[in-house]
């Protein structure tokens, strides 16, 4: 039988630290590649995803540690060698197969090595067009060796030159990669639309003496061939693995619970915005931080009567991982909560509508899948199977779903379990054994 999930037998209180924020990992392993000399990462995520990142940057020649949680990165001191291509294994990592290739058709020099990008099954059915047709605008030699518009790609070095691009979605993933490819294009790189989309990769490549200039609503401006500097960083507790404890506290009445270290990023907290609209108490102190970079505060939730709320689709990047949690939330609200304008999550690591909605379904949710949302109506008690016979959910292998539904089970009667709990390792290999002490804790 598969380890049960736990509910949870009264409030949750006390105060923990999540580990380092999983975009501002990847981007400090990745950018160490065209660095001046060693950069370091303290608070540095080490899970699957991040090593993804690492391990591309190491076969590209990098010199990586990592001590008591400090990342170094060297970058590389000689030119690839010629020969087959390298294989870069992306894994389940959208950010690193996605801001690799911008990087890598600007680092690589013509007439060296390909590169290959691959991925797991998840990644390689994930969009990909959206990176490499602009990338292509800018000159980028990049071949689909399956599936147009999906991995497995070879990029190959070839002169870049600057593009304006729109954004058809607000993605962080996108702007960043052409962002990167645009350090290394003759000429002005232009993105437009990335809206509310998290901002890490222009806060450390300002860090790093390479500014972005903003044009217009909300556009970029990156010059290419510009000399880049160092970096020495600490990495902000990551919300997206803090809002599940946070979303808990807000559900299971008279919690009150602190999470510290938390970023404070504006593209990142709108969960906490979410937690307040639904009747939490959400208090932020000791804002503190860098004045580039990244801030943190100590984030404090304590439970009040749940309210329904909506998300809508300016909102959504900036919690655009934390919806399946949020969704958990709403079960519990009294009255109808709707999220809409959230069709990206259809092409994360799964679906994450359908995911969601059928296992909030068959926990006994009135749930509504909407094509760009959910419609959530509550509140409903969520129960599992009977004793020795529980209802096992499922997770598509996707982390953040594992997650949301160990939320759910805490507030779930009868027995509970999952398909996959391994893959909590792709951001957060600690979980269960941090939400296990937060439910000791009496
Ligand atoms: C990420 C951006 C988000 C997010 C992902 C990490 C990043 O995706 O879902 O987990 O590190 O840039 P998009 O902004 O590309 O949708």
């Amino acid at each position: 039988m598969p380890p049960l999930l736990k509910a949870a037998a009264g409030s949750l209180a006390g105060s923990l630290r999540v580990p380092g924020d999983k975009s501002v990992s990847h981007r400090a392993a990745l950018f160490g590649l065209f660095a001046s000399g060693p950069c370091t990462a303290a608070g540095w995520l080490d899970a699957a995803d991040t090593r993804s990142s690492l391990a591309a940057v190491e076969t590209l020649g990098c010199r990586t540690g990592l001590a008591d949680g400090t990342l170094t990165v060297t970058p590389p001191v000689r030119p690839l060698p010629a020969g087959p291509h390298l294989h870069l294994d992306c894994g389940n990592s959208g950010t690193t197969a996605r801001l690799l290739m911008g990087l890598l058709a600007g680092w690589l020099p013509p007439g060296g090595p390909a590169v290959m990008l691959e991925g797991d099954a998840s990644l390689s059915a994930r969009p990909m067009a959206r990176v490499i047709d602009p990338l292509r605008a800018m000159g980028a030699r990049i071949d689909c060796l399956g599936e147009p518009g999906r991995l497995p790609v070879r990029i190959t070095g070839s002169d870049l030159k600057g593009l304006r691009h729109d954004l058809p979605v607000p993605s962080a993933q996108v702007k960043s990669a052409l962002l990167l490819a645009g350090l290394f294009a003759d000429g002005i790189t232009e993105v437009h639309g990335g809206g509310s989309s998290r901002d890490h990769t222009e806060r450390l490549l300002a860090v790093m003496g390479l500014p972005c200039e903003a044009v217009g609503a909300d556009g970029l401006r990156v010059a290419g061939g510009r000399r880049s500097g160092t970096f020495a960083i600490a990495v902000p507790g990551d919300p997206s693995s803090a809002a599940f404890f946070l979303t808990a506290a807000a559900m299971i009445p008279g919690s009150r619970l602190t999470v510290t270290d938390h970023a404070l990023n504006e593209g990142r907290i709108g969960a906490l915005a979410v937690l307040r609209r639904a009747g939490a108490t959400v208090d932020l102190d000791r804002a503190r931080g860098p004045r580039e970079g990244e801030m943190i505060a100590d984030v404090t939730v304590t439970a009040g009567p749940l309210r329904p709320f909506a998300i809508t689709s300016r909102e959504v990047p900036t919690l655009v991982d934390e919806i399946p949690v949020l969704a958990v939330l709403a079960t519990q609200a009294p009255g109808e909560s709707v999220i809409s304008g959230a069709e990206e999550l259809r092409v994360k690591e799964s679906d994450r509508l359908a995911m969601t909605a059928r296992n909030l379904q068959a926990l006994g949710a009135v749930v509504e899948e909407l094509p760009d949302g959910l419609r959530i109506t509550g509140p409903t008690p969520l129960r599992g199977g009977p004793p020795g016979r529980p209802l096992v959910l499922e997770t598509a292998a996707d982390h953040r779903i594992a997650m949301a539904m160990a939320v759910a089970a805490l507030v779930t009667e009868g027995s509970l379990a999952l398909d996959d709990r391994a893959c909590v390792g792709i951001s957060y290999p600690e979980f269960f054994a941090v939400l296990d002490g937060l439910l000791a804790v009496r």
